[in-house]
């Protein structure tokens, strides 16, 4: 496979692109990224990845490469180049390339790369039919974690942690509240309603949890925005978690405790309907 990517305003083949040793997104993951994805060749949410990224960018005094309309251009070009039907597009911006220093340098030029990633028939995937079963891990993650910041070690650690225990992810703890899960946000359902933690620096403010609270308010469903604990997960009647890579993925079982009969719940399967269907009618 070779992919055609996009660095620094070029479309290359992946085995072309290089990006300087110096680039302080390698050397101090001095970077944030977004993660858009493609349905029937269409992106979903765009405007509010892009409205997204502005933040991360300006809580790092971070210069934008480019702006919102050439950032669709781009995105819509790796689309076409690389024929995704159904997939993911990613994107990074870091602060640049520099001589290794703590301080920001003044005058880097950011550096721009984004890739696809091919999924087909992810809106249908065997995953989000079984349900996933997540292990708890404390969350000693840094305290901004509502920039979409490269340091991803840790959740990539947790998912590590999960595989061992034969399990698919980790969702992370704090102060014996949930926070969220290794690349998604958590929810559980208990007498039909829905929580799930309330938007502060402690977790990504995802845009497709965005969607999916809005879409289950339209439907007249109960949202309490709210932390929870693991143990009230563990006594609930289901759970899920979305993200734009999942969608809606319905969570049956929490550190070895099955939650009502171990199959995904109805309310995570209509909402992950729900979603996929609206996403599809306003994709660009
Ligand atoms: N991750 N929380 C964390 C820690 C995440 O990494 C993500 C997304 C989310 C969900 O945000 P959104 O709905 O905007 O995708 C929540 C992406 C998909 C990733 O790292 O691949």
């Amino acid at each position: 496979m070779d992919r055609i990517v996009y660095v620094n305003g070029d479309y290359v083949p992946e085995s072309e692109a290089r990006v300087s040793v110096f680039d302080r997104g390698f050397l101090f993951a001095d970077a944030v990224y977004e993660v858009t994805s493609v349905l029937d060749g269409k992106l979903i949410d765009f405007a509010g990845h892009a409205r997204r990224l502005q933040r991360s960018l300006g809580e790092l005094e971070m210069p934008a490469p480019v702006d919102e309309e050439t950032l669709l251009q781009i995105h819509r070009e790796l689309v076409v180049r690389n024929g995704i039907e159904d997939g993911l597009i990613y994107l990074q911006v870091t602060r640049g390339a520099a001589d290794r220093d703590f301080a920001y340098p003044e005058d880097a030029t950011p550096t721009l790369v984004l890739f696809t990633q091919a999924k087909p028939g992810m809106a249908d995937s065997p995953a989000s039919r079984k349900g996933a079963r997540v292990i708890s891990i404390p969350d000693i993650r840094w305290g901004r974690r509502d920039i979409k910041t490269v340091q991803l070690l840790y959740p990539s650690m947790g998912k590590m942690m999960a595989k061992k225990a034969g399990c698919d992810d980790a969702w992370m703890v704090e102060d014996g509240a949930v926070t969220e899960g290794t690349s998604n946000n958590a929810y559980i359902v208990k007498g039909r309603k829905i929580f799930t933690r309330n938007l502060s620096h402690d977790i990504l403010h995802g845009i497709t949890r965005a969607a999916v609270l809005r879409l289950a308010r339209e439907a007249q469903m109960e949202v309490e925005e709210r932390t929870f604990t693991i143990d009230e997960a563990k006594a609930a009647d289901e759970a899920f978690t979305t993200s734009a890579s999942a969608f809606v993925m319905p969570v049956v079982e929490i550190d070895g405790v099955q939650l009502g009969d171990g199959t995904p719940g109805p309310i995570a399967r209509r909402l992950r309907e729900v979603y996929l269907d609206e996403s599809r009618k306003t994709a660009i």
